[in-house]
């Protein structure tokens, strides 16, 4: 009978052999370093072989090489009828290690990432059409059957059709108010004075922010003195702005000014906003954020009410966390599709800094269990710090723009020929790089499929 070549067989029946070499073998040196760099340890042929070009007599260890030798050749051929710059691929091993599906790479391995990844923040990006909504759904799904609750803000009414399929209650902005009232457990007394720095920041008027904390005083004054008379009531963006001509000493000079700039920037939140923020008993945020949530905010046309809209549900969640212990555990997770808009950094404004107070607010909301989806199509303008503290990236089809590609390859550590490669993805074609997971390097792929529902 002829013998077994079988590797399995071999390795597990081999000894050491007798004609081993003690030499230092350059040749198999050179090839684990290819190995290495082609990411093929952990194949599993690969690791036979290279335990018998170790272990085997020198026959058998020349044998094992040249199979090796084999296997690197078809990677190379590979490389180049593939073309593809993202190469090396992922093991497969190492895309596995999560629950959360983020898509297939192009060999077809699911790429996983553990949910609680979602706290260090993701940020999807990528150009009109390219599937970041329906990559957001893909995701959205999954949560829903792990249980834990999302909240999407949604400007385009892009969600609205898939709400059914998610789970989730589907709120327009037309049908409900927002009010100031605080988290359970604070008063307006603690919550008002601090919203009013990040409310100045998004009109504008930094300098004026002494005012709109004096007319926030007003209205919790008045407040005080009608629930006195036993009634509920709550304060609202209105009261504010209708509290601003009560202000003292701002008919003249600078104060004058700042109060012009504030009666501005609140008159601008209120219009844009329908009745949105005008009235004074608002829906009750606690249950919205504790089950599936679409909030449809296409009509919140003015940008300044947009940005309110967006950090008036963070502020609210971040100070509800207030007094919470750290938690990398995901409890929740918030999305915001085309969050340009929300998130944009206020490049151009006098007052603008690199950073605006949103990056706090992200950064203490992760570490209350809060993990966060922002997608844009224009990464480059995105609030840098935001951009800093989303530690998964992903770009879904092709960006053009020169300060978006960079942007990405800051992001992803791209080389050069990787950042023109972003040019060419096709719609649906994905890549992405998940810092701190098990494969914290480029993986190039496709989303997965997700059907249009009936
Ligand atoms: N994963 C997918 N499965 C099936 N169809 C898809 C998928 N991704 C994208 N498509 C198709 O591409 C279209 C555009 O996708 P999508 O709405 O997700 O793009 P987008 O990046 O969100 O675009 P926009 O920036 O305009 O919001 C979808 O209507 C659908 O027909
Ligand atoms: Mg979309």
């Amino acid at each position: 009978m002829a013998k077994n070549k079988d590797p399995v067989n071999f390795l597990f029946n081999h000894k050491p052999g007798r004609f081993k070499s003690l030499e230092p073998d350059e040749e198999l040196l050179k090839l684990e370093e290819e190995i290495k760099r082609r990411e093929l340890m952990l194949d599993h042929d690969v690791r036979q072989w290279m335990s018998i070009a170790k272990l085997g007599n020198d026959k058998n260890s020349l044998w094992a090489k040249q199979q090796i030798q084999l296997i690197l050749e078809t990677d190379r051929i590979e490389d180049m009828t593939t073309g593809d710059v993202f190469r090396p691929l992922a093991p497969e091993q190492l895309l596995s290690q999560g629950d959360l599906l983020l898509f297939n790479q192009v060999d077809g391995s699911p790429w996983k990432i553990p949910l609680d990844a979602l706290t260090r923040g993701v940020l999807l990006t990528g150009p009109q059409g390219g599937g970041k909504t329906r990559f957001l759904i893909s995701i959205c799904k999954q949560l829903d059957n792990a249980d834990i609750p999302f909240f999407i803000l949604d400007p385009k009414l892009g969600l609205k059709q898939w709400a059914n399929y998610l789970n989730a209650t589907y709120i327009d902005v037309d049908d409900i108010s927002i009010d100031l009232s605080p988290p359970p457990g604070l008063t307006y007394e603690q919550f008002l004075p601090a919203l009013m720095p990040q409310l100045g920041e998004i009109i504008g008027v930094i300098f004026g922010i002494e005012l709109l904390q004096e007319a926030a005083q007003i209205c919790i004054g008045q407040r005080n003195e009608y629930i006195k008379t036993g009634k509920q009531t709550e304060i609202s963006v209105k009261d504010l702005y209708d509290a601003i001509p009560f202000v003292r000493n701002a008919s003249s000079g600078r104060r004058a000014g700042y109060k012009d700039g504030l009666m501005t920037g609140l008159s601008r939140i209120l219009s844009g906003s329908g009745n949105l923020f005008s009235c004074r008993k608002g829906v009750d945020l606690a249950t919205l954020f504790n089950s599936n949530v679409i909030l449809g905010c296409r009509s919140v046309v003015d940008d300044f009410a947009i940005k309110f809209l967006g950090l008036f549900m963070l502020f609210w969640l971040y100070e509800s966390g207030r007094y919470s212990l750290p938690s990398n555990k995901l409890r929740r997770v918030l999305v915001f599709d085309d969050a340009s808009r929300f998130l944009a950094n206020s490049a151009g404004s006098e007052f603008s800094t690199k950073t605006s107070s949103l990056t706090n607010i992200f950064s203490c909301l992760r570490s209350s269990g809060n993990g966060f989806i922002t997608t844009t199509q224009v990464p480059h303008l995105a609030d840098p710090g935001i951009v800093a503290l989303s530690h998964t990236t992903i770009c879904v089809g092709g960006l053009h723009y020169e300060k978006d590609t960079k942007t990405i390859a800051q992001m992803m550590g791209l080389n050069k020929d990787q950042r023109v490669a972003i040019n060419h993805l096709a719609n649906r074609e994905a890549i992405g790089i998940s810092a701190g997971t098990a494969w914290p390097k480029v993986v190039h792929g496709h989303t997965v499929d997700v059907p249009e529902v009936k």
